[in-house]
């Protein structure tokens, strides 16, 4: 816990919660039966912010981010999304507010083709927003085109990985959470991955990434926050996490 002001509150840090809070997560716990494995955790996340996730493995990462999602059955805390209270809302009510998921292991059907991904997950986001068509997706990613008809199942990871975020696109989220999304993937693939997380943060949508590239993570944030054990023992403006003498320990790097 000493840690956990070691990094000074930035004036950025001030204004996410005067502006408006897409998401703000209080006291978060989680468990596995009677392994507790969250012990209160704090995360706001401001319209259009782009914050980074980091911790070793086993941490809490991707906890956390199921917690928020209504995945994880055994949570305690408070969690408004949107300014609506949230605190055991179901997957399926976090999703239609506006909060799309790219799961570890990637989220794609097997059995439909890629065009027929990408149309069933389209709908329109708050306000009405229709701006991400199947053909700003499919411009985003050019490879996805050249395999509209092939099956789900017959797409190399990396393809998998960009229909699964251009499934994500295609539901117009105001936050787009991204666990691992370059996990295993070719270093082409990888780049081309983090050239579109710079498009979507660009185009205004928050997001909320983890990945193993801390140094990537952190250029691609503007805040960061670091878990140990299921606790934050690190936040701050992402330069000021990365400048941080604390944070290789923390990441065992
Ligand atoms: N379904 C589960 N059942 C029981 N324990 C789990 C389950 N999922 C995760 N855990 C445990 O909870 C702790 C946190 O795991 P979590 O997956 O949240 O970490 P992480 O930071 O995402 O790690 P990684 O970098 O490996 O993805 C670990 O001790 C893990 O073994
Ligand atoms: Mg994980």
């Amino acid at each position: 816990m000493s840690h956990l002001n070691a990094v000074e509150t930035t004036p950025d840090d001030v204004s996410v919660a005067a502006v408006d809070l897409l998401l703000d997560a209080h006291a978060i716990h989680a468990w596995y039966g009677s392994s507790h494995v969250l012990h209160g955790i704090d995360l706001q996340i401001g319209r259009g912010e782009t914050i980074g996730l980091l911790g070793r493995n086993g941490m809490g990462k991707s906890t956390l981010i199921r917690s928020l999602l209504g995945h994880v059955a055994q949570r305690d805390g408070h969690l408004t999304l949107f300014g609506k209270d949230c605190s055991r809302a179901k997957p399926h009510e976090v999703a239609r507010l506006g909060v799309a998921y790219v799961p570890e292991g990637r989220g794609v059907f097997p059995n439909l083709t890629v065009r027929e991904n990408l149309v069933m997950a389209a709908r329109l986001g708050r306000d009405g927003r229709n701006d991400w068509s199947l053909e700003r997706v499919l411009d985003t990613f050019p490879r996805l085109q050249e395999r509209l008809s092939n099956l789900g199942a017959q797409l190399s990871g990396g393809e998998q990985q960009m229909l699964s975020i251009g499934r994500a696109l295609m539901q117009h989220p105001e936050l787009i959470i991204l666990d691992e999304a370059t996990e295993g993937l070719a270093p082409l693939i990888v780049a081309d991955i983090w050239r579109v997380i710079g498009q979507i943060r660009a185009s205004g949508i928050a997001t909320l990434i983890v990945d193993r590239d801390y140094r990537k993570v952190l250029a691609h944030s503007d805040r960061a926050i670091v878990l140990q054990k299921g606790l934050v023992v690190l936040q701050g403006s992402a330069p000021a996490v990365a400048a941080s003498t604390a944070l290789a320990g923390f990441l065992g790097v």
